[in-house]
């Protein structure tokens, strides 16, 4: 089962995949999540990310392309994987298909978690994320708080406000969803690979929604 998961900032695609994975048992491949790594680990790749994560624009291309494919060389991916933020531009949808031809393998589902745009602010200015990077759950204030205010209810870590999650550099997320990373609901549509749940409500409806495209 190979799956990209489209949606804008706070859409619910970290939050989904973490659901999915445990069931159908394949890796999230989060290329904000790697980012996040590499500027833990203050690699040069990590640093370079950072100056565009900071300010809520796209890591260039080519950097993020490397990255997903090396990603896509390791041994643990037969049973498939879950894209989560990845592909975010045309280019890299296109990329995406040259490696899964390569493969000789292709995506089996593109889907859409479709979230109006306050309801995504109100989201990641209110989300709290477990400094645990081997757990990563996402908590929110209001709509989803753990157990222990600021502790992670899944492995006791401490809970952190992600440095992209300020008004502004949300709002500049935002742009830089619909102009660039939008035109991939067409780009899937086109191919006849676009599922679209709806994605407000309980976590758990959007999670069945889910598992009914899936099987
Ligand atoms: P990335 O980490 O991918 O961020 P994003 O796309 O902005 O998405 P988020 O992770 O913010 O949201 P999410 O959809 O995962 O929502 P979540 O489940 O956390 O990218 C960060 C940066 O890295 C980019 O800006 C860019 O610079 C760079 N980057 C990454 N990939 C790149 C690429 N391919 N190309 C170029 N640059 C790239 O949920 C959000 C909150 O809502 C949480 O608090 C959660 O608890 C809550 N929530 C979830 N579901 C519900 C619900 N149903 N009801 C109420 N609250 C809910
Ligand atoms: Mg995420
Ligand atoms: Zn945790």
């Amino acid at each position: 089962m190979r799956i990209v998961l489209l949606g804008g900032p706070g859409s619910g695609k970290g939050t989904q995949a973490k659901k999915l994975t445990e069931k159908y048992r394949i890796p999230q491949i989060s290329t904000g999540d790697i980012f996040r790594a590499a500027v833990k680990e203050g690699t040069p790749m990590g640093l370079k990310a950072k100056e565009y994560m900071d300010k809520g624009e796209l890591v260039p291309d080519s950097v993020v392309v490397g990255v997903v494919e090396e990603r896509l060389a390791k041994p643990d991916l037969n049973a498939g994987f879950m894209l989560d933020g990845f592909p975010r531009t045309l280019p890299q949808a296109e990329a995406l298909d040259k490696i899964m031809q390569k493969m000789g393998k292709g995506i089996d589902h593109a889907i859409l978690v479709d979230v109006p745009d306050e309801e995504l602010m109100k989201r990641l200015t209110g989300r709290r994320t477990c400094r645990n990077s081997d757990c990563g759950k996402m908590y929110h204030v209001m709509f989803n708080p753990p157990k222990k205010e600021g502790v992670c209810d899944a492995c006791g870590s401490e809970l952190y406000q992600r440095a992209d999650d300020s008004e502004a550099t949300i709002r500049e997320r935002l742009n830089v969803y619909a102009e660039q990373t939008a035109p991939l609901i067409d780009y899937y549509n086109k191919k006849g690979l676009l599922r679209q749940v709806a994605g407000v409500g309980p976590i758990e409806n959007i999670f069945a929604a889910l598992v009914k495209i899936l099987g």
